[in-house]
């Protein structure tokens, strides 16, 4: 039967390599279009978790990862020779940046030889992984050409970037648009096919360049615009303005403008990271990203603002910031996730720790300091928020806004607060106690 057959009768068994934070969600789409899936993933943990039934992303439900894997519509391995069973290829791996901030494809490489070892006729790869314009072409391309198969006809190759937004419950993968571009016509097609099945519209464009340039520019525009609102607040603050104010006034615009926020600097794994694919590019064309760099240093500076806002408001209080006990509030890189990759809390840390500060943190989401890359911290574990060690801390410092979090409660216990997320705006009482950052 042709894959065009299969993915219309929903026979096709569709997987997706790299069972993260994209891959799951993914995973979960096309099971819920009636589709049989498959993940792979290197690390046997993940799978393991899987198979006993475990959830390691907290959207993602322990319940449905049972029944799916229960009623066969969900087969976790990290046997990837089994590839070859898939019709469809979705790769979720990670795309990092290396040590000297250059692109990191080791994984989309690593996962591409995986899937040129058994690909077959009928089979259907779709890159997902965000990166710079060109790698479908000048990197997956020519790994999977090499097994001797053709283009177009045997296999169909094509790129559709992942715009999963985590802990976001308004938009599941199912209900986000889908960008795709092939390689070739018979590509795009098959993958619009593939796609339109399991996602509420598929977006074709003239080709994988495209649709790779358009994830970053998506992922751009937030790091500037998100520089540019921490910039003012900044000056804001400077003026006695209060930038938040100014954003919920600026938003009733009904044209024309986008709220961002401020905050105490970029995290996650994309937008601190994606950017700077392009600037590499750039670099290579001979032309600079103006624009990446300067939204680059002015949110990594974030932090070191943060911790500047900390040492004054001690200093109101005749403290000294070395010996003073402060609580972090939040290790995750945004409200309601429990993902701490890039997370600026682990800068806030690591700078005030450096001057001297013991601190702790509480976060619902991350129960134990996970290791970085970038930070190796002594082993520690989320401090509970009773109204007794609130009182024992010197500062409160609020990095994510968790909606689990009652900041009433925080603000009426705590003897000073550091809000860098206008976590604090609907608590009334004890309002001279916080201080914005
Ligand atoms: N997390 C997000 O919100 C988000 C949103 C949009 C796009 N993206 C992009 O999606 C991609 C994946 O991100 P993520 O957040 O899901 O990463 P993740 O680290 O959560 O998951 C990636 C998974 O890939 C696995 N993996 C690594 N090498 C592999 C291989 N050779 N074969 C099979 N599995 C392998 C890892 O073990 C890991 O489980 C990245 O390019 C990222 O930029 C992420």
């Amino acid at each position: 039967m042709s894959l065009e057959q299969a993915i219309r009768d929903k026979t096709a068994c569709v997987g997706v390599a790299g069972l993260g934070y994209v891959g799951l969600p993914l995973i979960r789409a096309f099971a819920a279009a009636g589709y049989r899936t498959m993940g792979f993933d290197v690390d046997q943990t993940k799978v393991d978790a899987l198979l006993a039934g475990q959830s390691y992303i907290k959207h993602i439900p322990a319940q449905w990862i049972q029944s799916c894997i229960a009623e066969g519509k969900f087969t976790p391995t990290a046997d990837m020779r089994r590839l070859r069973e898939a019709d469809a290829i979705l790769i979720c791996v990670p795309t990092p940046l290396n040590d000297s901030r250059d692109p990191d494809l080791s994984y989309i490489e690593a996962t591409t030889q995986q899937i040129a070892a058994v690909l077959r006729p009928g089979q259907l790869i779709v890159l997902e992984s965000t990166t710079y314009p060109g790698t479908t072409r000048d990197v997956v391309f020519p790994i999977l050409n090499a097994r001797g198969l053709k283009l177009g006809t045997d296999y169909f190759l094509a790129y559709s970037p992942e715009r999963e937004d985590p802990g976001n419950p308004d938009f599941a993968a199912s209900a986000i648009p889908k960008v795709v571009g092939g390689m070739e016509p018979e590509s795009l097609r098959l993958a619009q096919e593939l796609y339109s099945r399991a996602v509420v519209r598929v977006v074709p464009v003239s080709n994988c360049e495209v649709a790779e340039a358009c994830k970053i520019l998506e992922n751009t525009y937030r790091a500037v615009n998100i520089a540019l609102v921490n910039e003012l607040k900044m000056l804001y603050d400077r003026m006695g303005i209060d930038v938040w104010e100014v954003i919920d006034a600026a938003k009733t615009k009904p044209f024309g403008y986008q709220a961002f926020y401020p905050g105490p600097g970029l995290g996650g794994h994309c937008i601190p990271i994606d950017p700077f694919y392009l600037s590499w590019l750039a670099r290579k064309e001979g032309m600079a990203t103006r624009f990446i760099e300067l939204a680059g240093e002015i949110n990594t500076r974030m932090p070191d603002y943060v911790v500047e806002r900390v040492v004054l408001a001690l200093n109101e209080r005749s403290r000294a910031i070395r010996g003073s006990r402060i609580l972090l509030l939040g290790i995750a890189y945004k409200k309601d996730v429990d993902d701490a990759r890039e997370s600026p809390s682990f800068e806030l840390l690591r700078r005030l720790q450096g001057l001297g500060a013991e601190v702790t943190y509480n976060d619902p989401h991350v129960p134990k300091l996970p290791r970085t890359r970038h930070h190796e911290f002594p082993p520690q574990s989320s401090q509970p928020l009773t109204a007794e060690y609130l009182a024992s801390q010197d500062c409160v410092l609020i990095a994510t806004d968790h909606s689990a979090y009652d900041f009433e409660f925080v603000v009426q216990h705590a003897p000073l607060i550091i809000d860098t997320r206008n976590a604090t705006r609907a608590v009334k009482q004890g309002r001279e106690k916080i201080r914005k950052a």
